[in-house]
């Protein structure tokens, strides 16, 4: 039932404050930051992993395709960054024959939305083969990350962390993905606090922030009806589409990119700010918009002066910035804010208008939104 939306797609891009909310209240116990001095010492998450693997783990390995791939990139940034944990991403399909070499204590997490993508399922199988009893003195632990309780992938690994995101009809990812980023943060922020990478006093104000995420999101919702509208209207006939994106948010553009490929069939390729300056800027020319995930941040600079040149080139600018950057306006012939908000959590909210903006395109040329062509929800083969 779409429930008075056109489509299922534009439905669940709408269910995303909702689906934060459930996931938070699932992996994030309530009133620990409200009771200060009481309770900060005490663990916040409510993942149900055991104590041995967060002591023990001392690299993580990504599997995942699609835009599941897209949210371990967006993970792999938190446990880094914030955990200090080396991480690596790569491809389900490139894994199986490529692994990557095995660390003692290595936490191996397939993440898909259906639970049941054939190229997953046969990493997380090359995965379990590689920490067989002949290897043993590796340790490692086997997680998956999905929206199927009951599928092929909770049967492969040891521990599942469902991302409670109800029923995705639309074949593009849209909820899950957020639902996906929800969970990697709860758990990348535990491997912090386990390991006092964060400080209570640091992770309370992080803590707080993730609970506004519904809300802003919601606002992102609002505020973007309009401007999208007459984006999609002035770009509904091109041909090629970059979207750019730095540190945590490149992850992002390679989404938006994706998003927009699959519903609107039109070229679109994302790239980290500063390698798009080597070589794919010859591509630029007044037909070919830029879209620039610029939030408020360490990068917001750099993103600026990669704009600035991708202008100077002629094409047609679409940024995406927070509130609190006055000078986008005069940068972007059409920006797209959010709501202000830490740069390591910008990806939930910078995401939504490139899924509203794939969306509405999609609609202007007339396309099946949620049955895009030649694609599956799932491809189990
Ligand atoms: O079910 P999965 O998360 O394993 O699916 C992976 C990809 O096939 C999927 O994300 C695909 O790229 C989507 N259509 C993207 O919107």
């Amino acid at each position: 039932d779409r429930q008075g939306f056109a489509h299922f797609m534009l439905k669940e891009i709408y269910e995303q404050p909702d689906v934060v909310r459930q996931c938070l209240a699932a992996y994030l116990k309530p009133g620990w930051d409200s009771d200060q001095d009481a309770s900060l010492s005490s663990n916040p998450f409510n993942l149900a992993l055991p104590d041995e693997l967060f002591a023990t783990v001392s690299e993580i390995q990504l599997v995942a395709c699609g835009t599941s791939r897209h949210a371990s990139l967006v993970a792999q940034y938190w446990f880094e960054q914030l955990a200090g944990i080396p991480t690596r991403v790569r491809s389900a399909s490139e894994f199986v024959s490529a692994p990557f070499p095995l660390a003692r204590n290595t936490l191996t997490i397939a993440v898909t939305q259906s639970g049941e993508t054939a190229d997953t399922l046969a990493a997380i199988a090359a995965a379990k083969r590689r920490s067989s009893p002949a290897e043993s003195s590796l340790q490692s632990w086997l997680l998956g990350i999905t929206n199927q309780s009951e599928s092929s992938l909770t049967k492969a690994v040891d521990y599942t962390l469902p991302t409670l995101a109800g029923t995705e009809v639309g074949v593009a990812a849209t909820k899950t993905f957020m639902a996906q980023l929800v969970v990697f943060c709860c758990l990348a922020l535990e491997f912090a606090f386990r390991r006092q990478a964060l400080s209570p006093q640091q992770l309370a104000p992080t803590i707080a922030a993730l609970r506004s995420l519904p809300d802003q999101i919601e606002t992102t919702l609002q505020h973007q009806h309009e401007p999208i509208q007459t984006i999609a209207q002035t770009f509904a006939n091109v041909k090629d589409c970059i979207v750019l994106g730095r540190g945590i948010n490149h992850a992002i553009a390679l989404e938006g990119a994706l998003k927009l490929k699959e519903t609107t069939y039109i070229h679109a390729e994302g790239y980290a700010g500063g390698e798009f300056m080597h070589g794919p800027i010859a591509l630029l020319d007044a037909t070919v918009p830029v879209i620039a995930i610029a939030p408020a941040g360490s990068v917001y600079d750099s993103m600026l002066a990669n704009t600035e040149k991708a202008k100077a080139n002629g094409a047609p600018l679409i940024g995406i910035t927070t509130v609190t950057e006055p000078a986008d306006r005069t940068v972007f012939a059409h920006p797209l804010t959010v709501p202000a908000i830490d740069e390591l959590l910008s990806p939930f909210l910078t995401v939504v208008p490139l899924q509203l903006l794939a969306y509405t395109i999609a609609v202007q040329r007339g396309l099946d939104v949620d049955r895009p062509r030649n694609i599956t929800k799932t491809l189990t083969r």
